[in-house]
């Protein structure tokens, strides 16, 4: 079945297996190693990626249901602003992620901040829920998320004056 999406903003047409892994296709067709393949059972949110715009878990999403969409994964957020500000801030807060979980977190914390919305500590640990990690100061990093949400929604009040 050919299955036409977006991939890291390129357009894409595939042939695959409709029910196959978004998170195999993306490691074995398009060589995106940047998504882990740990628990396959959507747990772990090693394998995370934006499905237009939103963070999934790209062990449970079946090819058919990529059609028409949107997929970006960790290879793509690492070229944007926004990130180099997200990694700038996590440093600053001493939050330092291990391999396994770096380019998942990452991910969902891009989402967070491209929302744009007022977070509470609450929010944070909600959204990054997905992302299992039990090494990390939670109050550190959903502290640095807000004031990297803060930062940038400053910056962009300031562009527009
Ligand atoms: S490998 Fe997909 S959630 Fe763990
Ligand atoms: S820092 Fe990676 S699992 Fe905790």
């Amino acid at each position: 079945m050919i299955i036409k999406f977006t991939l890291n903003n390129m357009k894409k047409n595939l042939d695959a297996d409709p029910s196959e892994k978004l998170s195999d296709v993306l490691r074995d067709d398009f060589g995106l190693l940047s998504v882990n393949s740990c628990c396959n059972t959507g747990r772990c949110g090693g394998c995370t990626v934006l499905k237009d715009n939103l963070p999934v878990p790209a062990c449970m999403v079946r090819m058919f249901s990529v059609r028409n969409s949107s997929i970006l994964t960790y290879e793509y957020i690492s070229t944007t602003t926004e990130f180099t500000s997200i990694i700038k801030v996590l440093e600053a807060m001493g939050c330092n992620f291990c391999d396994f979980c770096k380019h998942g977190k990452i991910i969902t914390i891009y989402s967070l901040v491209q929302s744009g919305v007022q977070l509470t500590e609450k929010d944070v640990y909600e959204a990054l829920s997905g992302n299992i990690c039990n090494c990390t100061d939670f109050h550190s990093m959903a502290a640095g998320v807000r004031l990297i949400v803060n930062t940038i929604k400053r910056g962009k009040r300031a562009e527009r004056r």
